[in-house]
């Protein structure tokens, strides 16, 4: 600490200190630096580095008690340079992308004077239907977990402190992930059980790794809104967790908390967001109107909870180094750079998923290509949460394909559309295709349909273009389809009508180039989905951990549990209808099980597992805190380089309470040359093989649990036994 934060407690008056506890956005400049005269806590990034010393400058030397101000801003996936989307990121399986995206957007954010970003966004996400599954790290609790870790350290480097630094924000709190249907700002209602093993996890993770603040959820829980809920933002986040950061409102939120139906109006509304944990209240009515009049007084909110609000805004501004020096060297902001963009790129090329291959990929390099399809020449890459400022993205990806593949003949359909298909311009492509080898067809959703307020219902390929893929695939055409997207989408239609499919998601700025090298094989994709891509929306919410069940689709007599339960060839084994086996649970129209599975992707080259060991086989509950190894060899068993993701998997075979059929419990994305073998290790601690009893208690029971190792194209299990004592 650098400076005593009791001594401004006592020096501060009431208004003072409520003028700490907000953040507005104010476009207007005049009325913006208005209100940091009077002593505002926090505001939007203004925008640009030279902007905000002129802030901190009337902050601190025209207000007593001079007091910085935070700078604001959401940086979700890069400020100027755009990095692939978070759920992009997360296919990867490579957490150290998300720690290099954090980074340069830290570099930059900070250069130009943000000082806290409002990401990442942490919550887990099962249903595609909700646009904002873009922004967090898809279904899986221990990938999201590891990927907040990593968006964390990257944000908030070794020292909040350093020029490189900002102060992250893990949102939103809590479960707002669960909302019914998949509609934005729906409500939830989550068992505690579920909360604490689910959602409240990567919340848990990111405060354990040090993020310096926390955003509440639009959502109301189990019919508390979280603006309102003190169990869980005061007793749970900062004193069971022990927080000492910030607890920031949504935007609005707090007065939401009115059309909730919780609070009268917007005075009762902040009085009861400030007294259940929220410090910080970001945007709605003014804590102290332009004459000086507090909105609350001591009677409405106490005093110790407001001066314990004041103190962690001071102490994140403290941590940030603002009362050393505000300001921000405005010669050396850096907006992008060569430097940020190759890294960008490097980035976007780890997070394709390859989803079916009949061998029509790798492109090859001479012959006839047709590009058609909205993404051909659209530049619309750089996914949800972007703003004006970010770095345009350059080329389309016409043009980048014919810079990687310049002994192509390209034949360009222009004028494609997301949404309309004029006949006339089918006919041409199905024309031109004719004179092709191949047609690439680059399809997808614009940005817009994913992001906040951007749920769907259907959540098909938007428009007319799956016409296109059936027109062509009628006329015999071979095709291959690149899919950007921001949520998995019901692709059951004409997935198996296509030679050859890539998710690319949105990649960000240098998204074209990294697509154009993993079509040619100059990167071989190893990204794998981190959500499930179901067959049909009725699926959703869907996710492959998901619990047993007492009547699990069985077939051919054979119980189809685990990883099986949801192997995407299931239909083959449960017949068209799947009706073998009546009174178990499933869709009597749909196959068993998704179309990708969590962890499916493929590669260019093959891979096979074996040797896997688990030592100890049999650990005494006394001794488990020593952990468990498990080894594997995975080896490149093709002719090209490639990286595939290796993944543990913990069943706990029979527990008090109903389990998952699976955890996932370890990954490891792994480089392999040709021919290669790499060794993989796992470790195992109680907190693997524990689970939360109630809202309250977490145990490991003893019994035997399955350990399943696999890529997504194939597995080993092993079995290990835990002793109430050994
Ligand atoms: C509303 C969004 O829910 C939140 O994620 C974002 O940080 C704020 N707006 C501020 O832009």
């Amino acid at each position: 600490m650098s400076v005593d934060v009791e001594q401004f407690l006592e020096r501060m008056t009431w208004e003072q200190k409520l003028l700490q506890l907000q953040i507005v956005w104010r476009t207007d400049a005049a009325e913006r630096d208005d209100l940091v005269r009077r002593g505002l806590g926090a505001t939007f990034w203004p925008p640009s580095a030279a902007d905000v010393n002129a802030l901190q400058r009337i902050a601190v030397e025209q207000t007593e008690p001079g007091i910085p101000v935070l700078i604001g801003l959401d940086v979700v996936h890069g400020q100027f340079t755009i990095f692939p989307t978070p759920l992009a990121q997360a296919a990867s399986f490579d957490p150290q992308v998300a720690a290099e995206d954090a980074r340069i957007s830290a570099v930059e954010a900070r250069s130009n004077g943000v000082t806290w970003t409002f990401s990442p966004m942490v919550d887990v996400t099962r249903d595609p239907r909700w646009g904002r599954v873009v922004e967090g790290f898809g279904e899986d609790v221990h990938l999201a977990s590891a990927f907040t870790a990593a968006k964390v350290a990257g944000y908030q480097g070794a020292d909040l402190a350093a020029p490189d630094s900002v102060a992250a924000c893990l949102k939103h709190f809590v479960a707002y992930g669960a909302a019914e249907a998949g509609r934005d700002y729906n409500t939830t209602d989550v068992s505690d059980r579920r909360l604490r093993e689910t959602y409240l996890e990567t919340f848990r993770v990111g405060v354990a790794n040090g993020a310096a603040a926390v955003m509440a959820s639009f959502n109301s829980l189990n019919g508390h809104p979280m603006h309102a809920h003190r169990a869980l933002l005061t007793d749970v986040l900062k004193q069971e967790w022990g927080f000492d950061g910030v607890v920031v409102g949504d935007a609005d939120g707090v007065a939401q908390l009115v059309d909730h139906g919780v609070a009268a109006d917007e005075r009762a509304a902040i009085a009861l967001a400030l007294e259940a944990g929220v410090d910080v209240v970001m945007g709605g009515s003014l804590l102290v109107d332009a004459d000086g009049t507090a909105l609350l007084t001591p009677a409405d909110v106490s005093p110790d909870r407001i001066d314990d609000a004041v103190r962690r805004v001071l102490r994140m501004k403290d941590r940030l180094g603002l009362f050393e020096n505000p300001y921000t060297d405005a010669a050396a902001a850096v907006g992008g750079s060569p430097e940020h963009r190759a890294r960008a790129r490097r980035a976007a090329e780890r997070c394709a998923v390859l989803l079916t291959n009949g061998g029509a990929l790798p492109l090859p390099a001479s012959g006839r290509i047709l590009l058609a399809g909205p993404y051909a020449r659209s530049r619309d890459h750089l996914g949800a949460w972007v703003q004006h400022f970010a770095s345009p993205v350059g080329e389309t990806l016409a043009d980048a394909l014919e810079r990687e593949l310049p002994d192509i003949a390209w034949d360009v359909a222009d004028g494609a559309d997301f949404f309309e298909l004029a006949d006339e311009h089918l006919a041409d492509i199905v024309e031109r295709a004719a004179s092709a080898d191949l047609v690439v067809l680059a399809l997808g959703e614009p940005s817009r349909l994913s992001g906040e307020a951007a749920s769907r219902a259907d959540i098909a390929l938007p428009g007319a273009q799956r016409r296109l893929i059936h027109a062509l695939a009628d006329a015999g055409a071979r095709i291959v389809v690149v899919l950007a997207t921001g949520r998995p989408l019901v692709v059951e239609d004409w997935i198996d009508r296509v030679d050859a499919s890539l998710c690319t998601w949105h990649l960000g700025t240098e998204a074209p180039a990294a697509i154009a090298a993993t079509l040619s094989a100059r990167v071989n994709p190893g990204g794998r989905v981190p959500m499930t891509f179901p067959r049909a929306v009725g699926q959703v919410p869907i996710h492959h951990d998901h619990e047993r069940t007492g009547r699990p689709p069985r077939t051919g007599g054979e119980l189809l549990r685990g990883i099986d339960a949801v192997a995407s060839d299931a239909a083959d084994l449960a017949g068209p209808n799947n009706t073998d086996d009546h009174y178990t649970s499933k869709f009597l129209d749909l196959p068993l099980g998704a179309r990708f599975d969590f962890g499916h992707g493929l590669s260019y080259t093959t891979f096979a597992l074996d040797g896997l060991a688990v030592t100890p086989g049999a650990v005494g509950m006394d001794t488990l805190d020593a952990g468990v190894d498990v080894h594997v060899t995975v080896r490149n068993t093709g002719e090209r380089d490639g990286d595939d993701v290796v993944m543990l998997f913990v069943t706990d075979e029979v527990a008090s309470v109903t389990q998952p059929v699976r955890r996932l419990r370890g990954f490891r994305r792994v480089s392999l040359a040709a021919g290669e073998p790499a060794a993989v290790a796992f470790r195992l601690t109680a907190d693997d093989l524990s689970f939360w009893v109630d809202g309250a208690t977490r145990v490991v029971e003893p019994g035997d649990f399955a350990l399943t190792v696999g890529d997504g194209t194939s597995s080993l299990t092993a079995r290990l036994r835990v002793e109430a004592s050994r």
